[in-house]
């Protein structure tokens, strides 16, 4: 009996012709592995396409809710936006993949996994260090990082091994797809100039073919979860879904990113991912009204690291155990209400109410009713002011240039 492998397997051209390569060059039985994160997919085909290409079995795991439950909020509640542009969908997937793969191997007796990446991206780093974290004796097999077949040849190899070469193949996109959002790379988008074409784009209108009149929603959230859209309560995954719909009619969610990959280089990615962004707004205006400044200043750092690690393929190290411990315990107050305007590509928050607000109107108010101390301010700048007034006595004051050294008006120095 020949050992077997998993294989993360989409239907697509690589791993489709990796199931055939795995036996040929290492004898290796392929149990495909499909797992549904929210790709727009025809499941029970592409597990029969596995089959026919010579797998010999085919699983399909329907993993939408764990992927919101365990990745997906837990990634909005931290504000995760990684270079402050990209949500991070692909980049969540591969732990819980990765997570899939390991549970599958051990259960089936195999003793390799293999995955779909090459050898220039970062989705390898994520499924082998997560790999490695959770079975570090499973060996991790690349055929698309080993097999050096530029495009070309991989359909010739295909169609020598009667690999039926999907129709999607003329498309010079690769495209990666989950409930989070729409990745698309390659092809003219190489080009860091050139506007990305119509067709690229299948979530979203383009904004000036969508609707003329503005659509409200009204998104509630409990401790940083969303849970209720329009007043109605939803389950996490169909709300992401609903969203999307939504958002992407309106021609809201596109961005074009110029990224820094992990390994080292710049590319250029276009994503479509209209209820990630729309919710990432709305969270974190919930959270300008339920934190407190100090909180926000604190928690921007968080997001920041916590975006790194998941685009880096940290999820399952200890640093990200502690900072979700932080992230968790912000979200104690952040239960409310945020309105939104979706209009022509572009989502404005225009309201937000909770229970928890620490906006004070009688605070903030100009008009009657307010019980703000003006008084008291004139104490407070004086405190305030003060290392500055002592500083500028001693030391700006008796400068030849005085206030405008600081101010910066010198002209560079020819030479
Ligand atoms: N650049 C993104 C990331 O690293 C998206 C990758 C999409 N993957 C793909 N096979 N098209 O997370």
């Amino acid at each position: 009996m020949s050992d077997k492998v998993v294989l993360a397997y989409s239907g697509g051209l690589d791993t489709s012709v990796a199931v055939k390569w795995l036996k040929e060059k290492y004898g290796l039985d392929v149990i495909a592995l499909t797992i549904d994160v929210g790709n727009e997919r025809d499941f029970s085909a592409v597990r029969q396409k596995a089959l026919k290409v010579g797998a010999v079995k085919a699983l399909v795991i329907d993993a939408k809710d764990l992927f919101v439950k365990y990745f997906v909020f837990p990634a909005l509640q931290a504000d995760a936006l990684y270079e402050g542009q990209y949500p991070l969908a692909t980049a969540l997937s591969r732990p819980l993949m990765a997570k899939l793969m390991v549970d599958t191997a051990l259960a089936e007796g195999a003793t390799a996994v293999a995955h779909g990446c090459t050898g220039k991206g970062n989705d390898q780093v994520r499924f082998d260090v997560g790999v490695n974290a959770l079975a570090p004796d499973l060996k991790i097999i690349a055929p698309a990082r080993e097999w050096g077949m530029t495009r070309e040849e991989t359909i010739g190899y295909a169609q020598k091994h009667d690999i039926p070469v999907p129709i999607t193949v003329s498309s010079p996109y690769s495209i990666d797809e989950c409930l989070w959002g729409r990745a698309i790379e390659c092809g003219v988008l190489e080009d860091p100039w050139v506007e990305p074409p119509d067709d690229v784009f299948t979530w979203t209108k383009s904004p000036d073919q969508a609707p003329d009149k503005p659509r409200y929603v009204e998104i509630g959230f409990e401790k940083g979860i969303p849970i209720t859209l329009d007043g109605q309560k939803l389950d996490g995954v169909n709300l992401i879904q609903r969203l999307n719909e939504l958002a992407g009619k309106h021609g809201v969610g596109r961005i074009d990113h110029i990224e820094n990959r992990l390994v080292g280089i710049k590319s250029r990615e276009i994503y479509e991912a209209p209820a990630a962004m729309v919710l990432l707004q709305a969270h974190q205006a919930l959270e300008a009204m339920t934190l407190s400044k100090d909180q926000l200043r604190f928690k921007q750092k968080v997001a920041v690291e916590c975006a790194d690690l998941v685009y880096n393929g940290l999820w399952f190290s200890q640093l990200n155990r502690d900072l979700s411990a932080y992230v968790l315990s912000s979200q104690r107050y952040v239960s409310g209400t945020v309105r939104l305007k979706l209009f022509k590509g572009s989502s404005s928050v225009v309201g937000r109410k909770s229970l928890h607000s620490l906006y004070n109107l009688s605070l903030a108010t100009y008009d009657k009713g307010d019980q703000f101390d003006q008084s008291a301010s004139v104490g407070f700048i004086h405190l305030w002011g003060l290392p500055v007034k002592i500083q500028a006595q001693v030391q700006l004051l008796g400068d030849k240039e005085g206030p405008l050294s600081i101010m910066g008006t010198k002209e560079p120095e020819e030479g």
